[in-house]
């Protein structure tokens, strides 16, 4: 059986992954391995968890000696590696979290990678999960493409880059084998609500201010997560060796735009007047460093793996809204406790 390390699989993206791995590969053991920080949540994971080759342990990437056991115990022949500080304005309050995390965990589990294989890598795959704001912001024209010089601008994202660099680097200098993505913005199920689409969801279902930064015309490029998985997925498998893909949705937003369409969306399903939750929004100060607009050129992966989105946004985004309708129980839990700390401090001086 093989043996797979998914890291960060109980937050947003990973679970869809572990979720997927472990139904689709049943002849995988996947271990998730998670340390359960806020973004962490087992709720998400709860339909599999009873799952034969699926096995879950709580522990911290940073954390050498506990890394190096594990790899020592289970031998993992392939890690997905998706565990990471994520959020934009946490790396801008504390920054040091996320070198820790984002930097020196990956580095920590590309050495117990290395020093666990010794070289015999025949069948061994490290695949690092990364975001396409290392490459920085582009202006109005143009996409990134996988050439793209790097160019972070924020804490999260100068972050990321380092651990980019970390990975390729350990492929050039000991011949890990690895394959890299950089993805634009998810979307979906499972989103932890501090997050713009999920906040805002949050938001609206409580009559809460919508606070938009700046003037709201910075442009995203969304993506449902159920197909960045599927990606994800495809690359483990077919993706050549040492190779990068950018992952994008082809689909292109103004903050502002997409905040009315939902705004609109959610009148309908909560049953409420045509423009009220457009009355909820609320513009406050710009995050620093805002980049202004992220797009992805996903030829590449498109053409040598033949992935594509498989929904719209507009059917990823109204199966969402209704994911968050169905489940507030869901976001009544993760919006308790240090949540409350957290939006407290971001937001509340601005909004009352
Ligand atoms: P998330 O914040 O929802 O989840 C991160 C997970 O990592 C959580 O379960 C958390 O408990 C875990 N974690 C954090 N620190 C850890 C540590 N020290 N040891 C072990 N586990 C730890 O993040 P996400 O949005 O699901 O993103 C997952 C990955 O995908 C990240 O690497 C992120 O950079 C990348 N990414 C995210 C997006 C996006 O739009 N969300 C887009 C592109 C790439
Ligand atoms: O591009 C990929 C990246 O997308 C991932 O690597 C990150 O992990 C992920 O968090 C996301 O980063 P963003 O900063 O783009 O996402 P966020 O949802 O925080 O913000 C999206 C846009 O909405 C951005 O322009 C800032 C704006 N925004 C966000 C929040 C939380 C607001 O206007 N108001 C808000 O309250």
């Amino acid at each position: 059986m093989k043996s797979v390390l998914v890291t960060g699989g109980a937050g947003f993206i990973g679970s869809h992954v572990v979720r997927r791995f472990v139904k689709e590969y049943p002849d995988y053991q996947i271990f998730n391995l998670d340390a359960l920080t806020y973004a962490g949540n087992l709720e998400n994971l709860r339909d599999i968890e009873g799952a034969p080759n699926y096995t879950f342990v709580k522990g911290d990437i940073t954390d050498a000696i506990f890394i190096d056991e594990l790899f020592t115990k289970y031998r993992f022949e392939g890690v997905v590696h998706l565990a990471a500080e994520s959020h934009v304005d946490r790396s801008i309050t504390d920054p040091l979290a996320f070198a820790k995390t984002n930097i020196l965990g990956t580095m920590i589990l590309l050495n117990a990678f290395k020093n666990s294989w010794e070289g015999n890598w025949e069948g061994k795959r490290f695949y690092h999960v990364s975001t396409d704001e290392v490459y920085g912001s582009l202006g109005e024209d143009g996409l990134f493409t996988e050439t793209t010089a790097y160019d972070p601008n924020s804490p999260y994202s100068a972050s990321k880059a380092s651990s980019d660099h970390f990975v390729r680097a350990y492929g050039e200098t000991y011949g890990l084998p690895y394959v890299l993505t950089n993805c634009s913005n998810n979307y979906g199920p499972n989103h932890f609500p501090e997050k713009l689409i999920p906040l805002f969801i949050n938001n609206i279902i409580n009559h809460k201010p919508l606070p938009v930064y700046g003037d709201g015309n910075y442009t995203r490029d969304w993506l449902y997560v159920i197909d960045h998985a599927r990606a994800i997925d495809l690359v483990f498998h077919n993706g050549v060796n040492a190779e990068t893909y950018n992952i994008g949705g082809f689909n292109e937003w103004k903050n502002i735009d997409l905040v009315k369409l939902l705004c609109a969306i959610m009148d309908k399903k909560l049953d409420r007047e045509a423009g009220s939750s457009e009355q909820l929004i609320t513009y406050v100060k710009d995050r620093p460093g805002h980049d202004l607009r992220y797009a992805i050129d996903a030829t590449k992966i498109n053409k040598e793996l033949g992935w594509e989105p498989s929904v719209t946004f507009e059917e990823g985004l109204d199966a969402t809204v209704d994911w968050f309708l169905n489940n507030k129980s869901w976001l009544e839990h993760v919006t308790s406790g240090s949540y409350r700390e957290y939006y407290d401090k971001q937001y509340n001086s601005e909004l009352e």
